[in-house]
């Protein structure tokens, strides 16, 4: 259990010594990246939290199937709990188990996810009843998921063999980080208690996914976010 007093311990991860097998396996050339995100993956394990690195900014995460971990991630940040996270996946069977049984993609989503996963895009999905619990969707009827593009984020989330619900690990209120640096000074000593932080190097994107809604009754998309995935390369897409 980490104390109020320790400051969050910073583990150096290349993202260039992970490599992928067609399953979305991860393997490392590098033993202290693999030691690295096999500790954070054991702390999500205890329902605790982690910060690791995305293409866009660094993320808080937590598993995104449990309230313990979830709620967790809300007093860390001191984030309200009417704001929903976003759940990152790493496999689109990861994504299938989310979903309702049966629910089929719409055309849009599809070739926007062909297009943009993994990468800075998050889509509004439906859910499976009880897939996801509430306070991660702050009680909204869908979840919004994304397929994050950095090889340390999708290690994590692989080896953790859950899908991380994960906020910008800023506190509520403060500019998004993308660098361990600034996840360190922001939330390193969070009242919580941030146990670790996984440092990948500074983020290419910088900015946060965009995030679309596409689940209209109306077949419209509509960005509820601006970002990472500029429009006009979504509308080419669509
Ligand atoms: O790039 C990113 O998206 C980063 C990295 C860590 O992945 N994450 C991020 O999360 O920026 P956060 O929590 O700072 O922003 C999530 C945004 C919020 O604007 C939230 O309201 C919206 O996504 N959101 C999440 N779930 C939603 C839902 N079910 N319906 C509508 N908006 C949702
Ligand atoms: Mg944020």
């Amino acid at each position: 259990m980490p104390s109020s007093a320790a400051p969050a311990r910073v583990l150096a991860c290349d993202p260039a010594s992970i490599s992928f097998d067609g399953a979305g396996e991860p393997s490392f050339s590098d033993p202290a990246t693999e030691a690295a995100i096999d500790a954070a993956a054991a702390l999500v394990a205890a329902h605790d939290v982690v910060a690791f690195p995305t293409e866009t900014v660094y993320g808080l995460g937590a598993s995104a199937l449990d309230a313990t971990s979830a709620a967790r991630i809300f007093t860390t940040k001191g984030r309200p709990a009417d704001n929903p996270l976003i759940v990152h996946v790493a496999s689109p069977a990861m994504l299938a188990a989310l979903l309702p049984p049966g629910y089929t993609l719409p055309p849009a989503y599809a070739a926007l996810m062909r297009a943009f996963w993994p990468g800075p895009l998050t889509l509004l999905f439906p859910f499976a009843p009880d897939a996801v619990p509430s306070l991660v969707t702050a009680g909204q009827p869908t979840v919004a998921v994304r397929m994050p593009a950095h090889p340390v984020a999708r290690a994590l989330i692989a080896r953790a063999r859950v899908p991380l619900a994960a906020p910008s690990a800023n506190a509520s209120g403060k500019p998004s980080p993308t660098r361990a640096a600034h996840v360190l000074a922001d939330l390193g000593r969070a009242p919580r208690g941030l146990a670790l932080i996984l440092d990948g190097g500074p983020c290419a994107v910088g900015l946060e996914s965009t995030v679309v809604d596409g689940l209209r009754p109306d077949d419209t998309l509509r960005v509820l976010r601006p970002g990472g995935a500029a429009v006009e390369d979504i509308q080419r897409v669509l």
